[in-house]
């Protein structure tokens, strides 16, 4: 059984495993297989971004982290870092819950959206997060922090072209 949880400073040192195991998934993608043996996020950011209250893991019946979802408060926004799931587990809505916990928490917070940067045409980036309401943010749309988190990831050799920034503005999904 998983159960979506608060994350644990303990838990930090699991997650870097989660990340490599997770990223398998990019073999399937010729051009962005190269992914598959990036660098992961260390334990020790895990902690930084554990101890600022917002991330979670998916933990299995032994209290074991088999996904997480990793988050931060920037301004109005809850700012999606990190969303990972273990390879064997991928498919079974550990994603889905994650993101449903980390769109609830937002809520309860008072936040105005949630924001993210992901792969435009990988089926599980933004047509994933398009699902739960998520748009995709274009030329004027994307403000100073997005773009520059962009130009950031531009720099560490990701594909601008195929990046983007999304962003799912609270108040209207829950008039949806
Ligand atoms: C993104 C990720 C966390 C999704 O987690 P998951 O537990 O596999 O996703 P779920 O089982 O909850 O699936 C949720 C939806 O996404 C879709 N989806 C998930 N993986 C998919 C895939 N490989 N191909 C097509 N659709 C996919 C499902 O169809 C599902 O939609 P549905 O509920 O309407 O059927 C996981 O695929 C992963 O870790 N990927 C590698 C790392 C990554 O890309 N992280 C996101 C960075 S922004």
């Amino acid at each position: 059984m998983i159960t979506i949880r608060p994350a644990r400073t303990e838990d930090a040192g699991a997650l870097p495993q989660i990340e490599q195991s997770a990223g398998r998934a990019f073999r399937a993608i010729p051009e962005l297989a190269w992914l598959a043996d990036g660098d992961n996020v260390s334990a020790e950011r895990h902690r930084a971004l554990i101890a600022g209250g917002a991330c979670w893991v998916a933990a299995d019946g032994r209290q074991q982290p088999v996904g997480f979802l990793s988050a931060g408060i920037e301004g109005v926004a809850l700012h999606i870092w990190e969303l990972d799931v273990r390879l064997d587990r991928q498919g079974q809505g550990i994603g889905r819950a994650l993101v449903e916990r980390a769109i609830e928490d937002a809520g309860q917070r008072g936040l105005a959206a949630i924001t993210l940067t992901t792969f435009r045409a990988v089926a599980w980036n933004a047509p994933f997060y398009r699902k739960f309401g998520f748009r995709v943010l274009e030329d004027a749309g994307i403000d100073e922090r997005l773009a520059s988190l962009l130009s950031d990831e531009a720099e560490h050799g990701m594909p601008l072209d195929q990046r983007c920034a999304m962003r799912l503005d609270l108040s209207r999904a829950d008039t949806r």
